[in-house]
Formats: structure tokens, C-alpha cells, sequence
């Protein structure tokens, strides 16, 4: 595996592989990486030739009042868990090089990015959908992995991805959890043990909307009220937002018709976590056509 911090050498190297006829899988990360970011790493070491993993703790995503100035960081224990994965190329670019004083170009995807997570961290989206446009065009790979974690960012830059025409393949995957439900997220580690069992209440509301999906339920409205009460009865959890919604378009449903997904972030001792589950479709869900 080798390092790089410059963007020049990271394209020379790249550059080189393509040359050869090697298919590039590219796993994006900000680090302090976990089993949910390996099950990415893992896919494209799979299915790819060559795996590139970055990681870039990206400023332009982060709220002037969220927590970019304390996400977890460790260089040396992420490269010696992508070294052990078998990648290729691991990329830390240094934030001066990728946002220089005078780059002036921002991606908006307004639709997508104007509900749920969009609406309560505003410009995060812009900055995630920049961040991707900047390192696909860096990294230029054939296949880049999604976590279903992050449901909303994923139909964002698959949006982004098809509508710009950008000649790259977005493979969604599924959300890894703990043994108890909690979904891995690098933000995790700031819970206490006490926090980590109010926390437990977002995997706990979303699943028993999904048994109550399985068993016929089908009104929106009261799939959205079980969520709300369950994430209630939490009194350490504060709620942000729960949701059924279409699966591609993220509009809020009234009837189930075609598939769901039930979305829903909380705040527990300031921590923000979010978590969702699709109901009724797949991850690699496509919208029916008509005709
Ligand atoms: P980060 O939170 O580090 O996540 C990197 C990737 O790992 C994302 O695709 C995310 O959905 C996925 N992921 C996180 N937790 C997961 C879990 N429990 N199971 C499966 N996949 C999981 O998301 C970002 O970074 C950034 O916004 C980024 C895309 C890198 C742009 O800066």
C-alpha cells in the first residue's frame, strides 16, 4: 500500500494503473474507520483490481457551530487497518490543496438536499457533493462504494453522479451494525456508556417500524407515529426528525405503495446520530417507468 498527500502523484499513480487495464474501486471516508467503512473497503477490494481509500476530514460539510474540530482522528491505526484490507492507495489530502484560498465552484443537488439532514445542517450537502465531484475527478475510479448509513447523502451523489455525466459507478451497501442494533458510525466513540444505551433507541424504533411494515401496516402516518413514540420514550434522546418517505425522491408518504424508507436522527448528550431502514425495496431500488 502506498501513502499519498499530494493529488499530483495520487493521478501519476492512477494514471499508471488505468495504463495497465486495472479497474479502480475508491472508498471515501473522513476516518477513524470502523467495521461499516471495511465492509466498503472489503466490496471493492472484491470486486476491483486496485482499491484507493481517502480520508479527508472535509471542513466544507461541517456547520460553523458542528463538531469538525473534534472528529476522532488516527492516521497510523486507519493505514495499518486499510494495509491489513489489502488496498492499494491511501489518499490524505490536506485541506489547502483541496480548497486553495481562491476555488470559487460549489455542487448544489437543491431537491434532495433540502429535507431531513439537509435541512438541519444547511450547505452540508454542498459540501459533500463538492468533496465527491473534487475526488472522483482526483481519483478517477471505474467503482465507488456508499454506505446505506448515510441513505441521504447516497441519493445525493447518485443524483450528482447522473446528472453531471461523471464516468463512475456508485455501489450502494448495506449498513453494518453492532451486535445490539446501534449502526456503526465513527461518531459512536463520543457516546458514554450511558449515552450508548439511550442511543440504542434509534436502531429500536426503526426496526419495529420495519416488523410492523412486514406485518401489513401500510399508513405512512402511522409508521411515522410509532417512530416518534418509541424515539419518546427515550428521555435522554432529543429527536431531529423521523420519516417515512419515497426511497428515491426522499418526499414524505402517506401510503406505502412502492417501497419506504423510514429515516430518523436524534441527539443524545450532543451527539448526533442518524439511522434509517428500507421497507419494502432493496438497496438497489430503481424508480418503476412508466410504460
Ligand atoms: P464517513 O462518515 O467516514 O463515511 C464514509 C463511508 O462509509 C460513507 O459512504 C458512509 O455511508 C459509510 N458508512 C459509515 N458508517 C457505515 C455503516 N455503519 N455501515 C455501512 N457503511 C457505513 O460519509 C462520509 O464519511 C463523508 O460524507 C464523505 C462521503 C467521505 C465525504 O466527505
Amino acid at each position: 500500500m502506498r501513502t499519498f498527500h499530494q493529488i499530483a502523484e495520487l493521478r501519476a499513480h492512477i494514471r499508471a494503473a488505468r495504463d495497465e487495464g486495472s479497474t479502480i474501486g475508491f472508498v471515501p471516508t473522513m476516518g477513524a474507520l470502523h467495521e461499516g467503512h471495511l465492509s466498503l473497503i472489503r466490496r471493492s477490494v472484491t470486486d476491483c483490481d486496485r482499491t484507493v481509500v481517502s480520508i479527508f476530514v472535509n471542513p466544507a460539510q461541517f456547520g460553523p457551530q458542528e463538531d469538525f474540530a473534534q472528529y476522532p482522528r488516527d492516521l497510523a491505526r486507519d493505514s495499518k487497518l486499510c494495509q491489513e484490507e489489502g488496498i492499494d492507495a491511501l489518499f490524505v489530502p490536506s485541506a489547502e490543496d483541496m480548497y486553495p484560498p481562491d476555488a470559487d465552484t460549489w455542487i448544489d443537488v437543491p431537491g434532495l438536499s433540502s429535507s431531513l439532514e439537509g435541512a438541519i445542517r444547511p450547505g452540508h450537502f454542498r459540501g459533500v457533493a463538492t468533496v465527491c465531484a473534487k475526488l472522483f475527478n482526483i481519483v478517477q475510479p471505474h467503482r465507488a462504494y456508499f454506505g446505506q448509513k448515510d441513505y441521504q447523502q447516497l441519493l445525493v451523489i447518485q443524483r450528482m453522479v447522473a446528472d453531471l455525466n461523471l464516468p463512475v459507478t456508485i455501489v450502494p451497501s448495506p449498513t453494518v451494525r453492532e451486535p445490539d442494533g446501534l449502526a456503526m458510525s465513527s461518531r459512536n466513540a463520543y457516546l458514554d456508556p450511558e449515552a450508548r444505551k439511550a442511543a440504542l433507541v434509534l436502531s429500536r424504533a426503526l426496526m419495529s417500524a420495519q416488523a410492523m411494515y412486514e406485518a401489513g401496516t401500510r399508513s405512512a402516518h402511522t409508521l411515522r407515529d410509532a417512530l416518534r413514540s418509541v424515539i419518546g420514550e427515550e428521555h435522554a434522546a432529543e429527536l431531529d426528525y423521523a420519516e417515512i418517505a419515497h426511497p428515491r425522491t426522499l418526499e414524505p408518504l402517506e401510503y406505502i405503495e412502492d417501497g419506504a424508507v423510514a429515516l430518523a436522527a436524534i441527539r443524545v448528550a450532543g451527539t448526533r446520530l442518524i439511522d434509517n431502514v428500507l421497507l419494502g425495496v432493496g438497496l438497489n431500488h430503481q424508480p418503476r417507468r412508466a410504460g
